[in-house]
């Protein structure tokens, strides 16, 4: 019997190919991808790491048996993700998601209470970087640095904050910014600082990854104690995370994953990270990371040059934030999502700095190439798509 489900996955897969997607934590996998996700893998029950880690440290050994097959595929995730980032950090490729590597990167080197400075979700952080409303913020006592007036990290507010609030990490890397961020700057405050247990340092390159692994955003490798990112949004992997740490951390890392977060691994996932990092290795993902840095510099510009108003006047990577405040002050962010839809536009709306209204309504929406790139879309193709959008606020406008 043919199951309804894949009516509806039919059903949504045209919905993507019609659609524009300017979402800026989307992608489009391959077919490999889709093929090791939908493998016989997930029938596989493994906790634990594999048997023999190929970069000698970590935690090893599982807890079931006929893990052998698992442990040559897992091992071979790891050395091909190193091979990506020119590392020899230990990574762990087991969390489920981006959440979930967070988490276990704080608890590997946290106490419950202690304290984090990261970026305010305001003005481009995370929600798991300590939110209120996050297992993150209830758990650890946070801070947040801002940016200055034109939308920049303001790094001399780390600084200053570092001082106050004495954190035992400092968290760098946004889910909404749209700038080049100075890991390096932030290594030399930490370093600098008067405190007499540095904090760590912690990256989540969630959606940067990409642009870090083709070399077109400085790299926190070599500078970063731990390392979070996703796996599905520049990576173009499956929905999942991974934690990159110095070899020291490796087994508090593994440890926090499992058993201290998580249950069995998603070996089918693990899989499908595994040919994503192949992907990533290929001549062809530079280039396509290359066009879609260009891209994203072409449609952000052409908004500029139609008046639009960019947070920090651009951007340096696959997304910019355009802020409705000043030039069109009764158009909200959560208004011009739900009528692209209408036209065949996926974008979302987002907060602003000095956002004045709540995170339902915002007054700024947040436009990514990384997708539409992926399906063949040129630097003229988004220049006419900034038209079509321009088009559809003028006509809301009226
Ligand atoms: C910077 C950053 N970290 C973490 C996450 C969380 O990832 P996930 O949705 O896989 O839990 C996101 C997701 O948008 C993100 O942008």
């Amino acid at each position: 019997m043919e199951s309804e489900v894949f009516r509806l996955i039919e059903k949504e897969k045209e919905r993507q190919d019609r659609n524009i997607e300017l979402i800026a934590s989307e992608n489009f996998v391959s077919q490999n991808v889709l093929k090791a996700l939908g493998s016989c893998l997930t029938n596989k029950y493994c906790e634990g790491f594999p048997a023999v880690r190929s970069d000698g440290c970590g935690k090893k050994g599982r807890y079931y048996g006929g893990c052998q097959v698992i442990d040559e595929i897992e091992e071979y995730c790891c050395s091909k993700w190193r091979e990506v980032f020119h590392t020899d950090y230990h990574v762990n490729v087991q969390p489920h998601s981006g959440s979930q590597a967070n988490m276990a990167a704080y608890l590997s080197v946290l106490q419950p209470g202690d304290t984090i400075l990261a970026m305010s979700l305001n003005n481009g952080g995370h929600l798991t970087h300590g939110s209120p409303v996050n297992i993150s913020g209830k758990v650890f006592n946070t801070f947040f640095y801002d940016v200055d007036e034109n939308g920049y990290i303001d790094y001399s507010d780390i600084e200053k904050k570092i001082e106050e609030h004495r954190p035992a990490l400092v968290l760098a890397g946004a889910s909404a910014y749209s700038r080049v961020i100075a890991f390096d700057r932030i290594r030399k405050i930490i370093d600098d600082s008067g405190l007499e247990k540095k904090p760590y340092f912690m990256v989540d390159m969630a959606h940067i990854a990409g642009l870090i692994a083709a070399g077109f955003h400085p790299s926190p490798f070599g500078l970063a104690d731990i390392i979070t990112t996703t796996t599905h949004k520049t990576l173009r992997g499956p929905r999942g995370g991974m934690i990159f740490c110095r070899k020291e951390l490796a087994s508090v890392v593994d440890g926090a994953i499992f058993p201290g977060t998580q249950g069995g691994p998603l070996e089918h996932v693990i899989a499908a990270k595994a040919i994503a990092a192949e992907e990533a290795c290929d001549p062809s993902y530079k280039e396509y990371i290359r066009n879609v840095v260009i891209n994203c510099r072409a449609m952000c510009d052409e908004f500029i040059r139609m008046g639009y108003e960019v947070v920090t006047g651009g951007t340096d990577n696959h997304l910019f934030l355009i802020d409705f405040s000043r030039t069109h002050p009764d158009l909200t962010g959560k208004a011009l999502q739900d009528e692209l839809d209408r036209h065949g536009i996926t974008l979302n709306k987002n907060c602003v700095p000095n956002e004045k209204r709540n995170p339902v309504q915002t007054s700024g929406v947040r436009i990514g190439t990384a997708a539409e790139t992926t399906k063949g879309k040129t630097a003229d193709d988004f220049i006419a798509i900034a038209h079509r959008i321009d088009a559809v606020i003028r006509e809301m406008s009226r």
